[in-house]
């Protein structure tokens, strides 16, 4: 066996368990809102006293939090049933028992808990400012796109903290549906989640028993009377509609609950206060675990693959080219999927096509989702990559380069395929959604903010391009911040100038207003839809 197909092997292993473990950790974990001076010894010698505790850490968020995951199941029941419902206004609570809980420290406050000794982790990312700095301190530009992916990239904990509100989410919806499942997907678990970054939850009542696959050919059988609706988007909207309701009335720390049932994909967004995460809550949303997975694939096969796009969405969020407010602006996705298709388009290629990736999919891996083919290959050892030896440095630059001659008016980017395609319909940008072949994942984008991605493509591919820009400034090993190489890429004020000297363009407050007014448009015809 070679290397990689033994690498690729554990990969496909790994991939495999590790949902199923998280989620299994978050069953048996709580959350614990914590004074700010606890005591570290005496909150774990308080809390062992229900069992042994095989994890827990700190962190802030609108206050001092734990996650406290505990060896077994039985220790979180006998913590529940310690604790008690608050006394005060008694009338005016809802007496929903969460895992998620407040401790309290009753009688004199004595020295031991003054205190405070926990380490918290950190659960947003460094300020743009400091990653500037620290990226001016590296070495080479390699080392700069390595050093930018390791402080964006999701932590141990934060991941923890993702499958825990799931299975937070899962008790509530359990409330209708006791033996659902909540999943997380989108980027908390495709490998390209940057600390702070929504989470994407998709409610799973595939996993309820009793569904039958082969009837019995005679005798005596008894159904479950069920209700039927007009359509299975209508049986979505009915479920969502109730769960999202009941997070808004009884779910503890969701605020700012928005049902947005007639989108295309309807759901339910919120703002969860203990963890900080905004949250979207989707219900039969299969495809979309698929592309979960098919980027994650993607993102293990090559280690480049990961820090590109790691990189070129850092350098989207710092010139405002993605935000976090829905509007005409690029997606994380759309992008992700444009690293994904120039990858494909180098020479040799560095990761295949989706549709190399189906074709060596076995029987197992068939799958077709609304009629969709979502097959590919789940078992990465059968996929042969090609020794593409490109540096970091050469394929952001190669990266910028492309983007800044690609035919967007004539071509559409299809990593099924790996090539360009003639566009199927009139759309500013068009990526072709790859296991939803009509649609186009950046519909929303407008002429202005893809004409502001090539202008800033053509900018950085122009200043990577100064052999000045390619080296430290300053002594290697001082502590020298001078911004050189990728850090001179994410300096606003860098970029403007640039923009003044090539060509004269409308003021960024303007193109903001702009693209405020299209999403305000956007939001308004999506509501009468
Ligand atoms: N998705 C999709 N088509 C779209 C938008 C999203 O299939 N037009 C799917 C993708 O699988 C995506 C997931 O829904 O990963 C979640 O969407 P979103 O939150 O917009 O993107 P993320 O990849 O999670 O990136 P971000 O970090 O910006 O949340
Ligand atoms: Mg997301």
């Amino acid at each position: 066996m070679s290397e990689q197909t033994s690498f690729l092997r554990k990969v496909k292993h790994f991939a495999k368990t590790k949902l199923a473990k998280r989620q299994e950790q978050a069953d048996r974990s709580v959350l614990i809102s914590c004074l700010s001076r606890t005591n570290e010894k005496k909150f774990v010698t308080f809390l062992s006293r229900h069992g042994d505790i095989k994890k827990y850490f700190f962190y802030e968020s609108y206050g001092m939090y734990a996650v406290v995951e505990y060896a077994n199941q039985e220790s979180v029941a006998s913590l529940l049933k310690d604790a008690g419902i608050p006394s005060v206004n008694h009338e005016s609570l809802v007496p929903f028992k969460s895992r998620l809980l407040s401790l309290r420290n009753i009688g004199s406050a004595d020295s031991s808990n003054q205190q405070s000794g926990q380490l918290c982790q950190p659960q947003t990312t460094i300020p743009i400012n400091e990653l500037i700095q620290k990226l001016s301190r590296e070495e080479s530009i390699d080392q700069q796109v390595t050093s930018l992916t390791e402080a964006y990239q999701l932590t141990e904990e934060n991941s923890r903290l993702r499958f825990l509100v799931c299975s937070l989410l899962k008790d509530i919806a359990a409330a209708y549906f006791p033996e659902c499942t909540i999943k997380p997907f989108g980027s908390s678990v495709n490998g390209f989640g940057k600390l702070g970054c929504d989470l994407d939850m998709f409610l799973d009542l595939d996993s309820i028993s009793g569904r039958r696959a082969k009837m019995p050919k005679s005798g005596l059988l008894l159904d479950y009377q069920l209700k039927r609706a007009n359509s299975e988007r209508a049986v979505t909207q009915s479920i969502l509609s109730v769960i999202g309701e009941c997070v808004d009335q009884f779910g503890p720390g969701c605020v700012g609950v928005q049902k947005i049932l007639n989108a295309r994909c309807p759901l339910v967004r919120f703002a969860h206060q203990a963890s900080g995460f905004q949250c979207d809550l989707t219900a039969n949303n299969r495809v979309a675990m698929k592309s979960t997975e098919l980027l994650y694939l993607y993102g293990e096969l090559d280690p480049r693959v990961r820090s590109l796009v790691f990189t070129v969405r850092c350098w989207a969020r710092a010139h405002g080219i993605t935000s976090s407010i829905p509007g005409a602006w690029i997606t994380n996705f759309s992008l992700t999927v444009m690293v994904l298709f120039f990858l494909q388009k180098r020479s040799p290629p560095i990761i295949p096509t989706l549709d190399h990736l189906r074709d060596l999919a076995g029987p197992a891996d068939k799958s077709v989702i609304e009629g969709n083919d979502c097959t590919f290959v789940s078992d990465f050892s059968k996929i042969q990559l090609q020794s593409n030896t490109e540096t970091l440095e050469q394929l952001l630059c190669e990266f910028f380069e492309f983007y800044s001659t690609f035919a967007f008016n004539r071509f559409s980017l299809n990593i099924r395929k790996g090539k360009e395609q003639s566009k199927p319909e009139i759309s500013p940008l068009h990526i072709q959604n790859p296991f939803e072949t009509s649609l186009n994942v950046s519909k929303n984008v407008n002429a202005t903010q893809l004409e502001r991605f090539v202008a800033l493509c053509q900018e950085s591919s122009w200043l990577l391009q100064q052999s000045e820009m390619k080296k430290p400034k300053g002594a290697t090993g001082a502590s020298t911040s001078t911004p050189w190489g990728l850090a001179t890429l994410l300096l606003p004020s860098q970029v403007a100038g640039i923009k003044g000297r090539k060509k004269r363009r409308r003021e960024p407050a303007s193109e903001r207003i702009k693209s405020l007014l299209e999403s305000l448009k956007n939001n308004n015809q999506q509501k009468q839809s």
